[in-house]
């Protein structure tokens, strides 16, 4: 009987990927995924500590499934991520129960699972974390992560994650072609190259040397990626959005505050001043660019006008999306030996107006689009009693659900492009007529 793996994944797109990663891993070592954990042999859980919350809801998820042990005494738990990173031995002191800490460079001892020791910790630096090829088990068959990058060395002072990534080093770009290229054979269309820092990419390529090589790649028909750092968005990375066919007009560009005091503390290494600038820039180029963003609320020491200055910002750039955060206190970054921490209720409240104001943004923008044609990338579909129901998302990033225009001239399937009319318009999606 094949063993069975169950995997819980918390935190960003690169645990998502990892956690693939690790699913391929163990099918390569002859394993096979459950759904259930009851049925598992090995329970993994791919952890994220950029905010407490998320740490708790961690915990919480391994509290619940610790009783699986008494039925099945010889059940495995497995904890990767963030938190492994970050943590170490100290969660088997914790928890006990745990019998593997894993860090994200060092998931490849998944590989085989009985030569891993009950209780050990796998956290070292791995220097040849960007020259290994990972086997990826990908659920879906259009859409595809690429990793280009790993780690961070920009050290915003409220963030572990330079902590439990490791140091920034750039996959090289043959095996990022390859990979795109061998995707494009499977049938992907779209592929989202992925680092904490992607426009900091740095081969024989830099960035936009990348992206305009992956442009020329038969099969896939749409390139994406996240996350950028304002610091690092160079003017040819704005000719490569506008220029090239394929990359599509949507860039997530963290601003973090509207207060280029706050910005400074934060270690952010751009003032507002210069991050408008390059907005404008941005819409300059590419005219009906999706522009998205991460807001912190409640950073220590903000003040009335600090956060004000939020909220101008906000307004005056008319972001997409936004996602907005509470300061969260984290261990051992620079911002935790801060004195002037703020309350709970302020970070709260300061949150709350941050949000209403965009969700109004967010509709408006919405709007604008009514009336408007919009190419999508169909990602699934039902069948209702009117025909077919699709949604795709558009090249800017947003959600359509739509039908097609009766009497269908041609049924369209997964991963199909269609040109949509759009006839309604909400917070967080579209709706059209395929035309
Ligand atoms: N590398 C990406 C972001 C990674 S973390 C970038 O720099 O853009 C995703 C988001 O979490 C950050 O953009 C930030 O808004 C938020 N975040 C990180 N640390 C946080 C903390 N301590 N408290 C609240 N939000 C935090
Ligand atoms: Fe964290 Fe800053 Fe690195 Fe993003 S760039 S992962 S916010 S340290
Ligand atoms: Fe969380 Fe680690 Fe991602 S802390 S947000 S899983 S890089």
């Amino acid at each position: 009987m094949k063993k069975k793996y169950y995997i819980e994944t918390f935190g960003c797109q690169m645990n998502v990927h990892d956690s693939e990663k690790m699913a391929g891993i163990m099918k390569a070592d002859g394993m096979s995924e459950t759904l259930n954990p009851e049925d598992a042999d090995i329970l993994i859980f791919n952890t994220c500590s950029i905010r407490e919350k998320a740490e708790q809801k961690f915990f919480s998820s391994l509290g619940r499934l610790r009783h699986l042990k008494k039925s099945n005494p010889a059940l495995k738990i497995a904890v990767t991520g963030c938190i492994a990173q970050q943590e170490g031995a100290k969660i088997l002191k914790r928890t006990p129960y745990v019998d593997y800490v894993i860090g994200p460079q060092n998931i490849h001892v998944l590989k085989d699972l009985d030569s891993i020791q009950i209780h050990s910790v796998a956290c070292n630096d791995n220097p040849l974390i960007a020259a290994t090829d990972y086997p990826v088990d990908r659920k879906d068959g259009i859409k595809a992560w690429v990793t280009i990058m790993y780690g961070c060395d920009n050290y915003c002072s409220y963030c572990v994650v330079p902590y439990t990534r490791g140091r920034e080093i750039s996959r090289p770009r043959e095996k990022i072609i390859e990979e795109v290229e061998k995707l494009a054979q499977d049938g992907f269309k779209e592929i989202t190259f992925l680092g904490q820092n992607v426009n900091s990419y740095k081969s024989d390529l830099d960035f936009p040397g990348l992206l305009n090589k992956a442009n020329g790649i038969p099969g896939i028909e749409r390139i994406r990626f996240v996350t950028s750092h304002p610091k690092d968005l160079s003017k040819e990375l704005i000719c490569s959005i506008r220029d090239l066919e394929k990359v599509c007009e949507h860039i997530h560009l963290p601003l973090q505050s509207g207060s280029s005091r706050i910005l400074r503390l934060m270690n952010r290494k751009y003032s507002y001043e210069e991050y408008l600038d390059k907005i404008l820039g941005l819409r300059d180029a590419v005219p009906g660019i999706s522009i998205t963003t991460d807001i912190i609320a409640g950073f220590p020491g903000e003040s009335a006008e600090d956060h004000e200055a939020t909220v101008n910002a906000i307004k005056e750039i008319s972001f997409d999306g936004m996602f907005a955060f509470k300061y969260s206190h984290r261990p051992g970054t620079y911002a935790s030996g801060f004195e002037d921490h703020l309350g709970d209720k302020i970070k709260s409240d300061r949150l709350y107006e941050i949000i209403d104001i965009q969700n109004q943004i967010t509709e408006n923008r919405n709007r604008s689009l009514y009336g408007s044609t919009q190419q999508i990338l169909i990602e699934s579909f039902v069948e209702a009693r009117e025909g077919r129901q699709y949604q795709g998302r558009t090249r800017t990033n947003k959600i359509v659900n739509c039908t097609q225009s009766t009497p269908p001239a041609v049924a369209f399937i997964i991963g199909d492009l269609a040109d949509v009319n759009i006839t309604n318009t909400a917070r967080h999606s579209l709706a059209g007529i395929i035309k």
